[in-house]
């Protein structure tokens, strides 16, 4: 998984539980990469896991809530830094349809090795909107955040 989500990772986990439980944390997991991300890195996804069942415990929020808020939280990230996908979309719907057809597709491009989800637009109604989230990674907590 690209480096950009472990730093964005780490960023929302400070602003969760500080900067120096960060730190703790990430000595306490031994993870392979020690925690040193960089945006243009490229980490072993498991490392996400390992992080989150670790604020986990740390905080007794679920681990399935933690990943949905930090969904959340990235999703505000990439409104400043790929403002162009979200201005592109006259509606939220348009945005999300966009995301299979569109933006992964732009980011694949650009990130060969990138691992994107597959999330197909199924129905879509004027207030409904029905997505199917598909991937090895069962990162749909991240989708619905
Ligand atoms: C401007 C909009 C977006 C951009 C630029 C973007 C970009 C990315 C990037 C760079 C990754 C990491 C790939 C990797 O590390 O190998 C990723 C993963 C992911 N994206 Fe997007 N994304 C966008 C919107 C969305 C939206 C709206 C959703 C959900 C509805 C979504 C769901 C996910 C999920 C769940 C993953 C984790 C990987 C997986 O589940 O297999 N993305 N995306």
């Amino acid at each position: 998984m690209k480096g950009i989500v472990f730093t964005e990772y780490l960023a929302f986990a400070e602003q969760l539980v500080g900067e120096d439980v960060v730190e703790d944390v990430i000595e306490d997991c031994d993870l392979p990469s020690g925690g040193a991300y960089t945006s243009v890195g490229t980490y072993d996804h498991s490392e996400i896991v390992t992080l989150t069942k670790a604020f986990s415990q740390h905080t007794g929020t679920e681990p399935e809530e933690l990943v949905r808020m930090f969904g959340s939280y990235l999703g505000e990230v990439f409104q400043k830094k790929f403002g162009r996908f979200f201005d592109d979309a006259p509606t939220f719907f348009d945005f999300l349809a966009n995301v299979h057809t569109h933006i992964h597709v732009e980011v694949q491009k650009l990130y060969p090795d990138a691992e994107l989800p597959s999330i197909e637009m199924l129905e879509r109604s004027e207030f409904d909107a029905q997505l199917r989230y598909r991937s090895p990674r069962k990162m749909d907590s991240l989708a619905l955040g």
